[in-house]
């Protein structure tokens, strides 16, 4: 990375996208040395893509072709490898994306694709994993952001932050905590990958 260039990110995102706010967030408040280059939903009516646009970023909504239920069809994940790679993106940044990631986008980004998973990592992988600790009965909860492999939830851990399941929680209340932790905890990591000049070379 040539001294000053900020790290190029590609957002993929399906929902409402708060945690593509906080990373505006962190980059307005020069906490993050980032530019979100472009953002890509599965999901044409995503709230993320419209926070995307209100801050002036490329915002495509790619169709994820039939039949594939939690993956993307392979000329889907091709059509967002040519996106990226066209917006010349260093890091792909998985936020609230609910499709699994398959071979196309692994190969094109080795080790540049990272994940926020709503639970302490090796804990509770897949779905609504915050309901899966209050079930489980555990007294922690919280936030992991961990590399992409071909597993759900299952590439390395980058960092984690905890959270208290309180008695009265609800998996709403309890989901509400996470995430928030998942706001600070999010930018922060990209934060450390920016620096790490390797990223962007
Ligand atoms: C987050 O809870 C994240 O952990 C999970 O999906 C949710 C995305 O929320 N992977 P948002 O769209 O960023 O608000």
């Amino acid at each position: 990375m040539s001294a000053g260039r900020s790290l190029r990110l590609g957002v993929l995102g399906s929902g409402k996208g708060s945690n593509l706010s906080a990373i505006f967030h962190a980059i307005r408040e020069r906490q993050l040395p980032a530019e979100v280059r472009i953002v890509v939903s599965d999901v044409a009516e995503a709230g993320i893509l419209e926070i995307a646009r209100a801050q002036g970023v490329r915002a495509e909504y790619v169709p994820p072709g039939d039949n594939f239920r939690a993956r993307l069809s392979p000329e889907s994940e091709e059509r967002i490898v040519e996106l990226l790679r066209e917006s010349g993106v260093d890091l792909v940044v998985l936020a609230g994306f609910m499709r699994i990631v398959g071979a196309p986008l692994l190969a094109a980004f080795p080790r540049r694709i990272i994940n926020i998973h709503p639970s302490l990592l090796p804990r509770h992988r897949g779905l609504h994993a915050w309901r899966q600790a209050l079930e489980a009965g555990d007294s922690t909860a919280g936030c992991t952001v961990h590399y992409v492999d071909a597993g759900v939830d299952t590439g390395e851990i980058i960092a984690q932050s905890e959270v208290e399941v309180l008695p009265d929680d609800t998996a709403e209340s309890l989901h509400a905590r996470i995430q928030v932790a998942e706001h600070a905890l999010y930018p922060e990591v990209i934060a450390g990958l920016a620096r790490d000049r390797s990223f962007a070379e």
